[in-house]
């Protein structure tokens, strides 16, 4: 039996899985990514994990093969196989995640590394709902904002291997600071920090003392907690996905123009919040769009199974490579 290994890394932890064919996750594992610039230390964590987890299957099955490791990481770069100056990960300059990998990994096909938004991409093109597609985008949203743009039934990667950074897609003129050090970006407001930032900025413009999350911490808010307290009727926590919305809204309509495409599909924490952040981003969307485009486009929810979606989209990224 044929498996891969996926590994999506973000910005706290590391999730490792191994994979089949069909996408389902046989055992998986997470690491602690570093918060300072320690990584020597994480590459021997995260070959030392990859190889129990692998042991691990083998011992479940010993006709398992493995394949390749597949990685998702955010600025990743699926050309040199690096992780070039994430905003969001304390790793400094250019790590060549994919090379340091392989040398400990000889007896494996494949070690590749693309963007975590294209990993992403790739797994709701070969398991999700985008099987039958061949032009869309995917949108993650977590604590940045990624995506993975397929035109013509290929992931677009551009001339340095960098296409698809819509997070940073320009939306307010002199707006927020973004992590990445300029100002304005779509991340400031939609990733999760960037939803706690639009929290805390509605109860003081109120001074709503009365809302579910005026008694809550920057660190302890999180985008769960804005989703209770929407559904619980709180006016500020509603608003906070009323901004979503109309702010992402905004940057998707701005790909639409680029890539026409079909679906737009949204993937991340804060999508669990169903109809709260689709309808206001589906609104923003439409009153951005040129006549041309309007009542045509589809934002879907990732198909991928929430839990394992990172894992099993990097792992998808060595059956890509293999075929
Ligand atoms: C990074 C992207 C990444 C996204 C989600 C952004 O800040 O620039 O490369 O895909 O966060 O992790
Ligand atoms: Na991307």
């Amino acid at each position: 039996k044929q498996v891969s290994v996926g590994v999506d890394i973000g910005g706290t932890n590391s999730a490792i899985g191994v994979v089949d064919e069909n996408g389902h996750v046989l055992a998986k594992d997470n690491i602690k990514t570093p918060d300072h610039g320690d990584i020597k230390q994480y590459i021997e964590d995260l070959s030392t994990a990859i190889r129990n987890l692998i042991n691990n299957a083998k011992l479940i099955n010993e006709n398992i093969e493995v394949l390749g490791i597949g990685i998702g990481a955010p600025n990743g770069n699926y050309y040199n196989g690096t992780i070039e100056y994430a905003p969001n990960l304390s790793f400094e300059g250019i790590v060549p995640l994919a090379d340091l990998l392989k040398t400990r990994f000889e007896d494996l096909k494949v070690v590749a590394l693309t963007n975590d938004a294209n990993a992403a991409a790739i797994g709701e093109m070969i398991y999700g709902g985008a099987k039958n597609m061949k032009n869309f985008v995917m949108f993650t949203l977590g604590t940045g904002v990624g995506s993975g743009l397929v035109v013509n039934g290929d992931l677009v990667y551009g001339a340095d291997g960098f296409a698809g950074e819509c997070g940073h897609t320009t939306l307010v003129a002199g707006g927020r600071l973004c992590g990445c050090g300029a100002l304005g970006h779509l991340e400031a407001y939609c990733s999760a920090p960037g939803m706690k930032r639009t929290a805390f900025e509605l109860i003081a413009k109120y001074n709503a003392t009365d809302s579910l999350l005026a008694d809550k911490s920057f660190k302890e808010l999180n985008s769960k907690m804005i989703y209770d307290a929407a559904v619980e009727g709180d006016k500020v926590a509603k608003e906070v996905f009323e901004l979503t919305g109309h702010y992402l809204g905004q940057g998707i309509a701005d790909t639409v123009h680029h890539l026409s495409p079909e679906a737009v599909f949204l993937f991340g924490g804060p999508t669990a919040a169903g109809d709260l952040i689709f309808n206001p981003t589906i609104k923003s969307m439409e009153d951005h769009l040129l006549p041309i485009f309007k009542d045509k486009i589809k934002i879907l929810p990732s198909e991928l199974n929430a839990g394992d979606a990172a894992i099993v989209g990097a792992s998808a990224l060595v059956w890509k490579e293999i075929e």
